[in-house]
């Protein structure tokens, strides 16, 4: 009868196990005070009745109860904070040798693009054992990326690109969620994801048919929008090299600087004059309205290929 209504999710990463675990600690945690609290309370109250003859006195504070009580508990939340805390870094770093995917949120689906070329709408297959960095931004508003059985859970805001990871270890398929109400079919904004065997995934890939990879397609979209007239090696180009560019630290015009991150590469584009690198005048416009979401992450897609050593990787 629970077979359709299961009470959790089924665990199919790692970390899904370490969520769990917190999870599982936080509810035995509140069962264990629930219990002593009432208990402690029934208690006093049948055992310190009022009686016929007895008064009742009145007590005034004891210093070492207060530091007890105050003791105990501040422990016990350091212990939550520290558990969660390091919990909370290891879901937001994402590793760095990832298999990359690209995913664009909009009302009411997800399309999904693979480094292979592959797209898919509602579907995503992935290799098990694997680490997939999810890159995602959406077209119009918030939706939220959700896939309970890895306990992965981002918010995909407009205006933004970010990201998240996964390393599914179990062969299966699982519900994706949009997780955000985002409009009347957020109900259907819905889809699997596959967890497959190396093989099966590679005869996956090799039987859908593969367009231009986001990196090709990215390199594409540099040239048609002449993103080089400006962005080269020259000394004397307008706009600094690309190469190696992300990830780097950016020293902008008027002091501090920012590091070359998913957020400063959309901001340059939709806004260029707000964060200008140092040495450079804000001359380049503004391609907001000209670049679809998802060439936005093909755009990505290639600066981060781009590599001070040769070229692209
Ligand atoms: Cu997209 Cu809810």
């Amino acid at each position: 009868m629970w077979d359709d209504a299961p009470l959790f999710p089924e665990a199919a990463t790692e970390l899904a196990g370490q969520v769990d675990a917190l999870y599982f600690f936080l509810c035995a945690l509140s069962l264990f005070f629930s219990v002593l609290i009432s208990g402690a309370l029934l208690f006093m109250a049948i055992r310190y009745r009022r009686r016929p003859g007895v008064e009742a006195t009145q007590v005034e504070g004891s210093l070492k109860l207060e530091l007890l009580w105050t003791g105990i508990p501040l422990l016990i939340s350091l212990f939550i904070f520290a558990w969660g805390a390091q919990l909370y870094v290891k879901i937001t770093h994402v590793p760095a040798d990832a298999m990359d995917i690209y995913v664009t949120g909009k009302q009411w689906m997800w399309k999904i693009q693979h480094p292979q070329g592959q797209r898919e709408i509602n579907e995503l297959h992935v290799p098990v054992g694997e680490t997939i960095r999810l890159t995602m931004n959406s077209e119009d508003v918030i939706h939220d990326f959700f896939v309970p059985a890895f306990r992965v859970k981002a918010d995909v805001v407009p205006g933004m690109v970010v990201t998240s990871w996964f390393k599914a270890d179990k062969v299966g398929e699982y519900h994706l969620f949009c997780a955000e109400y985002c409009g009347t079919k957020h109900s259907e904004m819905i889809g699997t994801v596959y967890v497959m065997e190396q093989a099966d995934y590679q005869q996956w890939l090799s039987g859908v048919e593969a367009g231009l990879t986001p990196v090709e397609a990215g390199s594409r979209l540099f040239e048609e929008l002449r993103c080089a007239t400006c962005h080269n090696e020259d000394a004397s180009s307008r706009g600094p090299s690309m190469l190696g560019a992300f990830g780097s630290e950016v020293p902008l015009e008027g002091g501090g600087s920012v590091i070359f991150n998913e957020t400063y590469f959309r901001n340059s584009i939709m806004n260029p004059s707000a964060q200008v690198a140092r040495g450079y005048q804000p001359v380049m416009p503004t391609f907001e309205g000209q670049i679809s979401e998802e060439q936005m992450l093909q755009l990505l897609a290639y600066l981060k290929s781009l590599k001070t050593d040769g070229g692209e990787r």
